[in-house]
C-alpha cells in the first residue's frame, strides 16, 4: 500500500499513527478492529498477507460455554482451564477470558463468521481436550466450529471488517525493533518493507505486539515458517523479560514424519488413538476423558506407549488415529481439511484406514508478560521480594501492549486447552483495544519529536549483515538451534538433558553473531529476512532452555522424569511441587538472568480454585 509519509529522520520516512500493531493474525486484527471502530488511526504491520497468518492452524474451534448442545456454563470452563494450566495460570485472567467467551463469539457471529449450525440454527459445538461439564464429569461440546477451518474463517471475518473500517495494512513488512525513549517508554517500531528492502519509522503512542508464536525453534513443528518469535526478540532487545518459556505444548496429532496438524476436532468428533495392538490405550491413562484428556496428558501417554514398545509402523515410532468408524459423510462434512491433509501428507484415506500421528510442537504457553488489559508489565527489580524471594511489584511499560500467543497474560499456565488459543486472541485483542481507546480518549494525539538516534541500533544490525564478507549461513545456524531444542526440550525431559541443552545453545552465540548474508540484493530478499529472524529464534531458544533447566519440578508440559513422584504421592502424583514452584519464571536476556514472580491467585468474582490432583 502507499505509505503516507509524515516526516523523515536521517532521510528515513516516518509515519505517524495513533496505534501500530505488529502482526496481522487473530489477536492483531481483533485489536485493530476495536481501535479503528474507536476512531483511531491504526497501522497493522504484517509479515504475510493477513489471511495467511498462523491463526489458520487453530482448526477445530473457539471455546465458549454457549451450552448449545448440552448444558454448560463459564464456571466449568474456568475450572477446566485452571486445571488444564496445572494451576500456573493466573485466575483473574482465566475468569475474565471464560466469562467474556460467549460475548466475543456472538460478536464474531454477528460480524458474519460462518460457523457450522445445528438444526435449530445455533452455533455447532464439538467436544475438545480437557473441556468438561460439571467439573470433570464428562466431555462437553464447547468448541464453536466452522468445520475444521475455524481459524481460517476467523481471519477472513476480521480482515474484511478491518478493510471496511479503514485499518491501514502494511503487508509483507517485518518489524525489526521497538523505539524506546530515555524513560523506557515505547514510541513505535522500525520496520522493513520486504518489497523494497527499505526501512521506515512507525511512530505511535501505542505499540501492540501480536506476532504469534515461535514454534520454529523446534525441528518438528505444526507451526508455519513465519513463526520465528519476532515480537519476543524485539521485546528482549528492549530489555523486557520473557515469562514461563519452559512450557511448550506438544499437540498429540501431527502427521507422523510431516508435522502438519490434524485437529483435536478429530477426537472431538470421535476419533480414537490406537497402539500397535489396536488398543484404545487412552482408556488406561485417562478413564473419564479418554482421548479427550488435555494435550500434555495425551502426548505423554502416546510417548509412553512408543517407549514401552507398543508404537506402530516398522520402527514402532508412531501411534495411529482411527476415524474409520465415523463414516465418510461425517468426515467430509466436519473434517474436510483433515481428509485432505491426511491424503496429501500421510498418503492415507481416513475413511478407510487410520492415520499415523506423533506429538508435535504446537504452542508456546509463555511469552511477553502482560496484565489483563494487555499492557506489558515487568517486575520492579529494585522493589520488595516476599518470603519466597518472589518479586511482588510490577511496573507497566508505557506505550507497549502484547496480545495473543506472543503474550503471557497468563491464561494457559503450564498447559493450554485446545480452543482457548482462538479465544485468547479475540478476548485479549478486544480488551487491549478497549484499554488503548480509553487511554487515547484521555491523552489524545500528541507525538513527541523522536530522538534522531532512534535508528542507530537497527541500522547497525542491517549494516552488519549487508557488509558481511564471511561467516555462517543463517539456515544452518537456525537448524542447529532447532536440532538442539528438539533433542533437549522434548515431551519427556531430564535434568541432565536440559543442562546439556543450555551448554549447546549458549555455545551457538558466536555463530548467531556472525551470520553472513551472501545475497545483498534489496528487493524481496528472503535471505535477509531469514538472517534477521535467526536473532529472534535464538532469544526464544535461550529463554526456553534456561528457564526449563531451572524449574526443578514437573508441571503441565514441563515433564522432567527426575522429579516424578511415586504414583501414590499426594497431592501431585506427577511431581508438581506447589510449595516451591507455583511461581512464574521471568528470563532476562541480559546476563541470562532468571527471577520469579507470584501466580495471581485471586479470580475476579469467584473463589480461588484450589490445587488438586490432576487426573482425567
Ligand atoms: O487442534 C486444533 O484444532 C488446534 C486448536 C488449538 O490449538 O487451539
Amino acid at each position: 500500500m502507499a505509505t503516507n509519509q509524515d516526516n523523515t529522520i536521517n532521510n528515513i520516512p516516518t509515519l505517524n499513527f495513533d496505534a501500530v500493531i505488529v502482526g496481522g493474525g487473530g489477536s492483531g486484527m481483533r485489536a485493530s478492529l476495536q481501535l479503528v471502530n474507536g476512531g483511531m488511526k491504526v497501522a497493522v504491520i504484517t509479515k504475510v498477507f493477513p489471511t495467511r497468518s498462523h491463526t489458520v492452524a487453530a482448526q477445530g474451534g473457539i471455546g465458549a460455554s454457549l451450552g448449545n448442545m448440552s448444558p454448560d456454563n463459564w464456571h466449568f470452563h474456568f475450572y477446566d482451564t485452571v486445571k488444564g494450566s496445572d494451576w500456573l495460570g493466573d485466575q483473574d485472567a482465566i475468569e475474565y477470558m471464560c466469562r467474556e467467551a460467549p460475548k466475543v463469539v456472538y460478536e464474531l457471529e454477528h460480524m458474519g463468521m460462518p460457523f457450522d449450525r445445528n438444526a435449530d440454527g445455533t452455533i455447532y459445538q464439538r467436544p475438545f481436550g480437557g473441556h468438561s461439564s460439571n467439573y470433570g464429569e464428562k466431555p462437553v461440546p464447547r468448541a464453536c466450529a466452522a468445520a475444521d477451518r475455524t481459524g481460517h474463517a476467523l481471519l477472513h471475518t476480521l480482515y474484511q471488517k478491518n478493510l471496511e473500517k479503514g485499518t491501514q495494512f502494511f503487508v509483507e513488512w517485518i518489524a525489526l525493533d521497538l523505539i524506546k525513549d530515555d524513560e523506557g517508554n515505547i514510541n513505535g517500531v522500525i520496520a522493513l518493507d520486504q518489497e523494497t528492502g527499505n526501512i521506515s519509522v512507525f511512530q505511535a503512542n501505542t505499540t501492540v505486539l501480536a506476532t504469534g508464536g515461535a514454534g520454529r525453534i523446534f525441528k518438528a513443528s505444526t507451526n508455519a515458517y513465519i513463526n520465528t518469535g519476532d515480537g519476543l526478540g524485539m521485546a528482549v532487545r528492549a530489555g523486557i523479560p520473557l515469562q514461563d518459556m519452559e512450557f511448550w505444548q506438544f499437540h498429540p496429532t501431527g502427521v507422523a514424519g510431516a508435522g502438519v496438524l490434524l485437529t483435536e476436532g478429530c477426537r472431538g468428533e470421535g476419533a480414537i488413538l490406537r497402539n500397535k495392538h489396536g488398543e484404545a490405550f487412552m482408556e488406561r491413562y485417562a478413564p473419564t476423558l479418554k482421548d479427550l484428556a488435555p494435550r500434555d496428558f495425551v502426548s505423554r501417554s502416546m510417548d509412553q506407549e512408543i517407549k514401552e514398545g507398543r508404537g506402530c509402523g516398522p520402527n514402532g515410532d508412531y501411534i495411529v488415529m482411527d476415524m474409520t468408524h465415523l463414516g465418510a459423510a461425517t468426515l467430509m462434512k466436519r473434517l474436510p481439511s483433515v481428509f485432505e491433509i491426511s491424503k496429501n501428507f500421510g498418503n492415507v484415506d481416513i475413511t478407510k484406514e487410520p492415520v499415523p500421528v506423533v506429538p508435535t510442537i504446537h504452542y508456546m504457553m509463555g511469552g511477553i508478560p502482560t496484565n489483563i488489559h494487555g499492557q506489558v508489565t515487568v517486575p520492579n527489580l529494585e522493589g520488595p521480594v516476599d518470603e519466597q524471594g518472589l518479586y511482588t511489584e510490577g511496573r507497566i511499560v508505557k506505550g507497549l501492549y502484547a496480545i495473543g500467543e506472543c503474550a503471557c497474560v497468563s491464561v494457559h499456565g503450564a498447559n493450554r486447552l485446545g480452543t482457548n488459543s482462538l479465544l485468547d486472541l479475540v478476548v485479549f485483542g478486544r480488551a487491549a483495544g478497549q484499554h488503548i481507546i480509553d487511554e487515547f480518549n484521555q491523552t489524545g494525539r500528541n507525538y513527541k519529536p523522536l530522538n534522531p538516534r532512534v535508528l542507530d541500533f537497527t541500522q547497525s544490525r542491517l549494516d552488519k549483515l549487508q557488509n558481511s564478507t564471511e561467516g555462517y549461513n543463517a539456515q544452518e545456524v537456525a537448524d542447529e538451534i532447532r536440532n538442539t531444542m528438539q533433542s533437549h526440550a522434548g515431551v519427556f525431559r531430564t535434568q541432565a538433558l536440559m543442562d546439556e541443552g543450555v551448554q549447546k545453545i549458549m555455545a551457538l552465540a558466536p555463530k548467531v553473531e556472525q551470520i553472513h548474508l551472501a545475497d545483498k540484493s534489496a528487493v524481496f530478499n528472503t535471505a535477509r529476512i531469514e538472517a534477521l529472524e535467526v536473532a529472534n529464534l535464538y532469544e526464544v531458544a535461550k529463554a526456553t532452555m534456561i528457564s526449563a533447566s531451572l524449574r526443578h519440578e514437573c508441571r503441565g508440559a514441563h515433564m522432567v522424569v527426575d522429579y516424578e513422584h511415586p504414583a501414590d504421592y499426594e497431592p501431585a502424583p506427577l511431581g508438581r511441587n506447589d510449595s516451591e514452584w507455583m511461581k512464574h519464571t521471568l528470563w532476562y536476556s541480559e546476563g541470562n538472568k532468571v527471577v520469579y514472580k507470584p501466580v495471581r491467585k485471586q479470580p475476579l468474582t469467584v473463589d480461588y480454585c484450589v490445587p488438586r490432583v490432576r487426573t482425567f
